[in-house]
């Protein structure tokens, strides 16, 4: 998939996410600041206070903090349940973001162990939970996305959150795409939160800023959570560079969720349709999924091809390998896609499946 990965940045048009952010969206973002306001300084200052703020407010919790990123936010949040709890494990999903992306920063720098829930290819369940001894800290990611972004029921939910209450055990919500949830569980950021006792967000995400993340919980675990972020390097001078895109992201892409799923509804179906292409899961829970193919490799990238070529548009991202070394694309609806007509779209998923079927007769 080489040849399509590097020609599909060529598109004008892609269904895929949002634009990449440029120089122009950076300073679009300042100029919505009053000019001669002041940064922020190691933490304080309006600029970064009264986000945190707001957000605090959004999610239903005491108090936030802005973090430079979610790895060093959730190691933090885990490191204190552990602490609170004189326990050095913690139990998550065998794909989640720490298990896979965060060369096990848990371990080498707090010496904390996890337990793994369930099985790589499923959401894990109350009964798993229920295999599980003596952990401080169990994390929810919502979506779970490396298996498409799929999610637990409500009532599994609320459920699993319960389970750990009743345990004592800190319940923290990965929350990275928080936002991109809400209209599937048809609930309010602090109705989803208010199940967990820390939850993480994302502000590069579906949200499309520069990076940066927020932790938030009560009082006495955010006190903490400052102390970490001031041990682990992360109160860095000045963050307001972050704070000014996260804010102005947040703001302009937050009611976008739904139609941003609505639309990931529509994309999934149509390529249902093609033989040999499916998606996981078959009826998105947010605005990700997954893409997976059984149609040959060669012969989907040169149909991805004649597709850039007659329509000047990129259906898929790049592919990726998952951990059984089969190709798949990870896709998410952003911005993007409500630039294309979806009449071309349309067209272009029923030529995709033409060149398919022309290339397999061969
Ligand atoms: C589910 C999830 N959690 C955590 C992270 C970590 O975020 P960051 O890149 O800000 O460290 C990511 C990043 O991709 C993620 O997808």
């Amino acid at each position: 998939m080489h040849r399509y990965k590097s020609q599909r940045t060529q598109a004008s048009f892609g269904l895929h996410g949002h634009q990449v952010v440029s120089m122009r969206d950076s300073l679009q973002a300042y100029m919505t600041l009053d000019q001669s306001a002041p940064g922020d300084a190691y933490g304080s200052g309006a600029i970064i206070n009264d986000f945190e703020q707001e957000i605090a407010l959004e999610l239903g919790k005491q108090l936030a903090n802005f973090f430079p990123s979610g790895t060093m936010a959730q190691q933090v949040a885990l490191r204190i349940a552990c602490d609170n709890r004189d326990i050095a494990t913690v139990a998550y999903h065998p794909l989640c973001h720490l298990q896979i992306h965060e060369q096990q920063g848990l371990k080498h720098l707090h010496r904390i162990d996890s337990v793994l829930l369930g099985e790589p290819n499923r959401l894990f369940s109350l009964q798993d939970l229920q295999n599980v001894e003596a952990v401080a800290a169990v994390l929810f990611e919502l979506p779970q996305r490396e298996i498409g972004g799929q999610l637990p029921t409500w009532d599994e939910l609320q459920k699993m959150c319960d389970w750990c209450r009743q345990r004592g055990i800190h319940s923290h919500l990965d929350g990275a795409r928080l936002f991109e949830i809400l209209p599937y569980y048809k609930k309010t950021a602090a109705q989803v939160c208010a199940l967990f006792d820390s939850v993480y967000i994302s502000f590069y995400k579906g949200f499309g800023g520069v990076s940066g993340a927020i932790l938030a919980g009560d009082r006495g675990f955010m006190d903490s959570a400052k102390l970490w972020k001031r041990r682990q390097g992360g109160d860095i001078f000045q963050l307001y560079p972050y704070i000014v895109s996260a804010q102005y992201n947040y703001r302009l892409r937050r009611d976008k969720m739904p139609v941003y799923w609505k639309n990931a509804l529509s994309l999934a179906e149509q390529f249902n349709q093609i033989p040999g292409i499916s998606t996981v899961p078959k009826k998105p829970v947010s605005n990700m999924f997954h893409v997976y193919f059984t149609v040959d490799s060669q012969l989907l990238e040169a149909s991805l091809i004649e597709v850039l070529e007659k329509y000047d548009l990129a259906l898929l991202p790049a592919s990726r390998c998952d951990r059984d070394n089969r190709k798949y694309f990870e896709f998410w609806v952003g911005d993007q896609f409500s630039a294309v007509d979806p009449e071309i779209v349309a067209q272009a998923m029923c030529f995709l499946a033409a060149a398919l079927k022309r290339g397999a007769a061969i």
